[in-house]
C-alpha cells in the first residue's frame, strides 16, 4: 500500500512545488498586460482617476477585485476587467502589486496638508470625526482590511471619501468609511487628502 501510494505524494508534491512559479509568471503576465494601461506597469499610475496600487495590502486588493465582480463595489471600469480574470488569479496578482515599491508625489499646496495632518491624527472632537490614524496606522501605510493611502492621488482619494459620504461606495464592512466620511466638511476632506498624498517614498 504505502509503495503504491509514494508515487502519487511524491508528483502531487512537484506540481505544488510547480504551481507557485507559473502563477506568478502569470499574475506578471496579466499586470503587464491588462492592468498596466491604467495603474501602470509597477501599479503607481500617474493619472489622477487610477488609484496606485503598489505596495498595497493583499488583503485589501483581494477584497476589492472579489466586490468589484460582485457589484458590492461598483465601478464601470473595473467591472469588465474583473470579470476577464479567473478567481485563481486574484491572490498572485495582489501579491504581485504588494510587492512593488510604492512611490508618490509631494503635497502641493504645504499649507493645506499641515492642516490636513491634524485631521489625520486626531479628527474632530466636535463633530465626532475619529483620527484617520486609529484604523489607517501611522504615515497611512495601512494594514489588512484597512488599506494604504499613503501616496495615493488626492483626487482619487476625494473622489473615494466624497462617494462613501454620498452612500455611493457601500462595500466598507460595517459602514466604517461611511460613518467617518459623513462626519467630514468638504474642507477637512479637501485637507486631509492633500495631507496623505505627500506621505510615503516619492
Ligand atoms: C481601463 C482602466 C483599468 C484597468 C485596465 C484596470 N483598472 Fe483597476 N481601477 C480602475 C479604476 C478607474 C479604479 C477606481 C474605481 C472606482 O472608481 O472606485 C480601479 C480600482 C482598482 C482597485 C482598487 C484600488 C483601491 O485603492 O481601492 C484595484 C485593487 C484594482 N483596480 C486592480 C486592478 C487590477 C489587478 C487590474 C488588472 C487585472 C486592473 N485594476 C485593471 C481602472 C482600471
Ligand atoms: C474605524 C476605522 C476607520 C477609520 C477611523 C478611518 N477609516 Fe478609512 N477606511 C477604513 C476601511 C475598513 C476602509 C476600506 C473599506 C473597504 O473595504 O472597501 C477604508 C477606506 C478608506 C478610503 C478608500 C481607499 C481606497 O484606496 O479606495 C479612504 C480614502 C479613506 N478610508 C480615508 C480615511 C480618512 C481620511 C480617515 C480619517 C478622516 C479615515 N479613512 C478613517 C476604515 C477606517
Amino acid at each position: 500500500m504505502t509503495r503504491l501510494h509514494l508515487p502519487a505524494a511524491l508528483l502531487g508534491l512537484t506540481m505544488v512545488a510547480m504551481a507557485f512559479p507559473v502563477q506568478a509568471e502569470d499574475a506578471k503576465t496579466i499586470a503587464a498586460t491588462i492592468c498596466s494601461g491604467c495603474h501602470g506597469e509597477d501599479g503607481n499610475s500617474t493619472i489622477p482617476m487610477f488609484p496606485r496600487i503598489a505596495g498595497q495590502d493583499e488583503t485589501y486588493i483581494i477584497k476589492q477585485l472579489k466586490e468589484f465582480r460582485g457589484g458590492q463595489r461598483k465601478s464601470d471600469v473595473m467591472a469588465p476587467v474583473v470579470a476577464s480574470l479567473k478567481s485563481e488569479d486574484l491572490a498572485p496578482l495582489a501579491a504581485h502589486f504588494n510587492g512593488q515599491k510604492p512611490k508618490g508625489q509631494d503635497a502641493r499646496d504645504a499649507k493645506l496638508a499641515e492642516q490636513g495632518k491634524g485631521v489625520y491624527l486626531d479628527g474632530n472632537e466636535n463633530s465626532g470625526l475619529p483620527a484617520c490614524i486609529g484604523c489607517h496606522q501611522p504615515e497611512a501605510v495601512g494594514h489588512g482590511v484597512y488599506p494604504r493611502l499613503a501616496g495615493q492621488h488626492p483626487e482619487y482619494l476625494l473622489q473615494q471619501l466624497k462617494s462613501f459620504a454620498a452612500n455611493e461606495r457601500t462595500n466598507d464592512a460595517s459602514r466604517l468609511m461611511r460613518v467617518v466620511a459623513k462626519r467630514m466638511t468638504e474642507d477637512e476632506m479637501k485637507a486631509v487628502t492633500e495631507y496623505i498624498s505627500g506621505l510615503g517614498p516619492k
